[in-house]
Formats: C-alpha cells, sequence, structure tokens
C-alpha cells in the first residue's frame, strides 16, 4: 500500500516536498517505534501529511468548500494551516485512508490540538524535525523527541509561538490551548 501511495504522491508534489514527506513519514517511524505506537500509522501519516500542500490558497479554498467539512476563519486564510484539515479530507477521499488516527495525525499536524494523541505528536515532531531540516538547537530537540514527546512538544511549541510573534501573525486558537494544555501537564508532573 504504501508503494502505490507513494507514487500517487510523487505524481502530485514537487521533489523537494515530496522528499520531505519520505523523510518526515521515517522520522515517524523511528519516533513510533521508541515510544510503541503503530509505526504502519505514523509511516502513513507522514508520507500523507503534506499532500495538499501543493495547491494555491483559492484551489484550496475552492476544495475546502465542496467537501460540507467545516472550517474556521483562520484556517480558511492561511495556506500554511489550511493544507493540514485538507490534507486529511483528501487523504481519505483520494488515497483511500480510513484509519481515523491516521487522518487525525494529518489534520493537527500544523495547528496542534489540546487533546492531541502521542501518534498525533509523533506526526507533529517528524514534520518539524525530520533529517533534512536545520536550524539552531534541532539536534537537541531530536534526541528530546525520542526521550520525551509531550515535553518536546512544549519547546517545540515555544519556538513556533516565539516565531509566529515576532512576526506578527495570528496565533491559532487551538495552538494556545495546547500550550496551556502542555504546560499543565509538565506542572503537574513537577
Ligand atoms: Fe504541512
Ligand atoms: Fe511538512
Amino acid at each position: 500500500m504504501p508503494e502505490k501511495i507513494k507514487s500517487q504522491l510523487k505524481g502530485r508534489l514537487k521533489a523537494a516536498l515530496y522528499l520531505h514527506s519520505l523523510s518526515t513519514a521515517e522520522f515517524a517511524a523511528k519516533l513510533a517505534r521508541k515510544h510503541h505506537l503503530n509505526e504502519e500509522q505514523a509511516y502513513l501519516a507522514g508520507l500523507l501529511h503534506d499532500n495538499a500542500k501543493h495547491l494555491t490558497l483559492e484551489q484550496m479554498q475552492q476544495c475546502a468548500m465542496g467537501t460540507g467539512f467545516e472550517f474556521d476563519a483562520i484556517e480558511l486564510s492561511t495556506p500554511a494551516l489550511l493544507h493540514a484539515p485538507l490534507g486529511a479530507i483528501l487523504a481519505s477521499a483520494e488515497f483511500g485512508i480510513s484509519t481515523e488516527s491516521i487522518l487525525q495525525a494529518i489534520r493537527n499536524h500544523t495547528t496542534g490540538h489540546p487533546q492531541m494523541s502521542h501518534l498525533d505528536m509523533v506526526v507533529f515532531l517528524a514534520d518539524t524535525l525530520e533529517p533534512m531540516r536545520e536550524f539552531s538547537g534541532i539536534e537537541k530537540l531530536r534526541q528530546m523527541a525520542y526521550q520525551d514527546l509531550e515535553h518536546c512538544l512544549l519547546l517545540v511549541i515555544n519556538h513556533t509561538l516565539v516565531f509566529l510573534t515576532k512576526r506578527r501573525k495570528v496565533v491559532h486558537p487551538r495552538t494556545n490551548a495546547l500550550h496551556q494544555t502542555l504546560i499543565s501537564k509538565q506542572r503537574k508532573a513537577i
């Protein structure tokens, strides 16, 4: 099944995005193995997480309107966010994925969600930390992702919030809610 999905995906994504998808899938599977989660589901969610990212905002909006699903105003105006819920819909409609945990991990890979599953976290972190990515401190975060998913996610979300605030970008309410959830969990653990 992954081979068929790979050739379908390769046909629609640009080379760099296709390679990022493969790299995310492989890293997600490794993290899943380390954390005793379903490796195949992590691989498939990683492989398909950006399947709608090649579309323009207008194409994404048109596609989203035709699905019957509801999207909020922030998602609908931001391709960097909209490709995630739309990607989950297309993963089901065009790639034949019916496993809800895979679709949920795809749906939650940009904003995150206050009730993220560990599989969602694995895919979110694999997307941010896969081996083709490069930024200061990434190696430490990769090690942390193997040790403690929730703590690693908190560090990544902190980084994202600083990045978005500096650029005066809107932070999606789900990302803020996730941040609060992770902070309270860490407090309880101390
Ligand atoms: Fe993405
Ligand atoms: Fe991605």
